[in-house]
């Protein structure tokens, strides 16, 4: 038994494949492009480990998701693969439309076309779960109820359009084709790996490095946050137990205004590596808008919870906790991805 992971030498990815081989000997392939943010070095821990199995490639090449495919015959697909940072969707949104869509449509015919020809037993096991996000669902008004999985998809940016395109071609083609698939949609995910182009990172590696703290318009605004170890075993536990064709929330019971993420940060940092300079928060800036920002994201994950019985193990408080000292722990991965020499990483490691 195999599982094929895309995206897995990204932030969430990572750490799920990371996670899944600690607690599995079900041996993993992950297929990665090592675009920006794919980073080699989250994996170095698997390096000699015989289950694992890098390739570096990209979702959008069918010739070779197809030799993966007959070569692994994976039990199951698990989809991080994407271009995910909203800010980056505004500048350039092809990458978006290319990777999210015609990269999840690739893999799913790819994955039609394998999963039809299994036998019996191995075709009734055989899993897609695709990963997605709440932004599919647009922006609440303050007081309105968290998103269920019912909620109406109202994307915003290019980034939520491009994962609702997606996860409307994931659920046609179980429909149309029977393909046994699984969708999850999580809230804004923190912890380890995390690059540094997104908020809970970015203030933390600019805040050690005396920078300005950017925070969008009136800092406002609301997002729910999960710890990524939380998130990687609710996906474990949907691949292992979730309703063919349905949809799963994932969220962490953790609403937030962006504000207040930053000044714990900072008053975390105060207290774990002081600066000689004063409080960190001296250093927080408000500038202009996201365009388009939206303004509250809340997720209702109780049909995860009354189904599986997944519940987030970790409180904001001791994730963030968890986060922090995990980057004043590694100053080196910190070090690398700032300056990009996490790229030559590989170069490095394995010189030919
Ligand atoms: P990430 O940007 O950190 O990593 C994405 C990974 O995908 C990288 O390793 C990159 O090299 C790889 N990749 C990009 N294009 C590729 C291609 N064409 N072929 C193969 N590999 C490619 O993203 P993440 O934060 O780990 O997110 C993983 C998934 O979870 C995404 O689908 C994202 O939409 C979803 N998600 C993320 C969050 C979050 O808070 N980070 C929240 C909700 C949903
Ligand atoms: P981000 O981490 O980019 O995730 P997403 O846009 O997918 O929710 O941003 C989280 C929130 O923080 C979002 O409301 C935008 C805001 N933000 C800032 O205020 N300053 C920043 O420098 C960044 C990167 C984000």
């Amino acid at each position: 038994m195999t599982i094929l992971v895309t995206g897995g030498a990204g932030f969430i990815g990572s750490n799920f494949v990371l996670d899944w081989l600690a607690q599995s000997d079900e041996p993993v392939l992950t297929l990665d492009a090592l675009t920006y943010a794919g980073n080699r070095e989250n994996l170095a821990s698997l390096a000699g480990d015989a289950r694992h199995t890098f390739v570096h490639g990209d979702i959008t090449d069918r010739a070779l998701v197809d030799r993966l495919m007959a070569e692994h015959r994976p039990r199951a697909i698990v989809h991080f693969a994407a271009e995910s940072h909203v800010d980056r969707s505004i500048h350039g949104p092809g990458a978006f439309i290319r990777t999210n869509i015609q990269g999840t449509f690739t893999l799913l015919e790819a994955a039609r076309m394998h999963w039809q020809a299994l036998a019996d037993e191995a075709k009734a096991a055989f899993r897609f779960l695709h990963v997605s996000t709440d932004e599919v669902y647009g922006s609440l008004a303050p007081d309105a109820p968290a998103f269920t999985e019912t909620h109406p998809f109202e994307p915003n940016s290019p980034y939520s359009a491009s994962k609702a395109a997606s996860d409307h071609l994931v659920r046609a083609w179980h429909h149309t084709y029977g393909l046994p698939v699984l969708t999850t949609n999580c809230s804004n995910n923190y912890g380890p790996y995390h690059f540094p182009e997104k908020l809970i990172p970015l203030m933390i590696v600019n805040a050690l490095a005396g920078k300005p703290l950017p925070v969008y318009g009136d800092g406002q605004q609301i997002r729910d946050w999960l710890y990524v170890k939380d998130h990687c075993a609710a996906i474990r536990r949907v691949l292992e137990a979730g309703r063919l064709g349905e949809t799963y929330n994932v969220g962490g019971w953790n609403e937030k205004a962006n504000i207040d993420i930053v000044k714990t940060v900072c008053a975390l940092l105060d207290e774990m590596q002081p600066s000689a300079e004063g409080p960190y928060a001296r250093l927080i800036t408000y500038v202009k808008d996201r365009p388009g920002h939206d303004r509250r994201y809340a997720i209702d994950a109780r049909k995860l919870e009354h189904e599986l019985g997944w519940k987030p193990a970790e409180t904001f408080e001791t994730g963030i906790r968890k986060t922090v000292r995990w980057v004043l722990d590694h100053p080196d991965w910190v070090q690398r991805v700032q300056s990009g020499a996490y790229r030559d990483w590989v170069a490095t490691q394995y010189p030919a």
